[in-house]
């Protein structure tokens, strides 16, 4: 069985949506940067291991790195999960779970990597806007897509409705991702190729709310 770790920093609903999910693989821990997140009550509350490891009080990116990459050795882990996980994690990092980690980005990506991604939507007009699950690599929001959630944007539609119109989206596609990872329907292999049902995944499975 593929043991899982999810780090988060905040409240923890895609946390808690992979819980619910029975995903045919363990959390076997969670990882928080931030002693107050509330996702560390949900994991409490599911008899799920934490470790709080602050970053502040580690003099650089790489040192804080080092040690949850120890915490996740200590567990076993074979699956890190990022659930609204607040920190760039450093290249050494990254590498070191290339293929075995993944994310989730409240935009149909490539379209508006990084930061404030529903007003950045709002701002343009588009017309769509979304959710992606992808595996992370160094650069930041850019490894391959997996998943997506597809929704339409309304006219009355703010900041605030498409920002818990998309949380109900990823409750939906990341579990679902996470358990095509678990059971082997979605493949990464040692070239870097991702592979669906055995084939090579070109463009992200989408899943459209209207
Ligand atoms: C989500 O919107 C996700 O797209 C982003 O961080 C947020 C986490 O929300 N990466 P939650 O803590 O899971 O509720």
């Amino acid at each position: 069985m593929i043991k899982i770790a999810v780090l988060v920093s905040g409240s923890g609903s895609n946390l808690q949506a992979l819980i619910d999910a029975n995903l045919s693989g363990k959390i076997v821990g969670v990882i928080s940067n931030k002693p107050e997140a509330y996702a560390l009550k949900r994991a409490k509350q599911a008899g799920i291991a934490t470790a709080i490891i602050e970053h502040k009080k580690y003099p650089n990116r790489e040192s804080f790195d080092a040690v949850m990459h120890q915490q996740l050795l200590d567990w076993d882990i074979d699956l890190v999960i990022l659930a609204g996980f607040m920190r760039i994690l450093s290249a050494s990092f990254v590498q070191s779970w290339q293929g075995k980690m993944v994310n989730i980005h409240p935009s149909l990506l490539p379209n508006y990597k990084g930061m404030h991604t529903h007003q950045r939507v709002l701002n343009t007009g588009d017309v769509l806007h979304g959710c992606t699950v992808h595996y992370v690599t160094t650069e930041l929001d850019a490894g391959q897509a997996l998943t997506q959630g597809v929704l339409k944007v309304g006219l009355h539609d703010t900041e605030e409705t498409l920002s818990n119109r998309i949380h109900v989206l990823e409750h939906l596609i990341y579990p679902q991702a996470i358990e095509w990872i678990c059971n082997g329907t979605i493949q990464h292999l040692d070239n870097g190729d991702v592979h669906y049902k055995g084939q090579k995944l070109d463009k992200p499975i989408q899943f459209c709310q209207f």
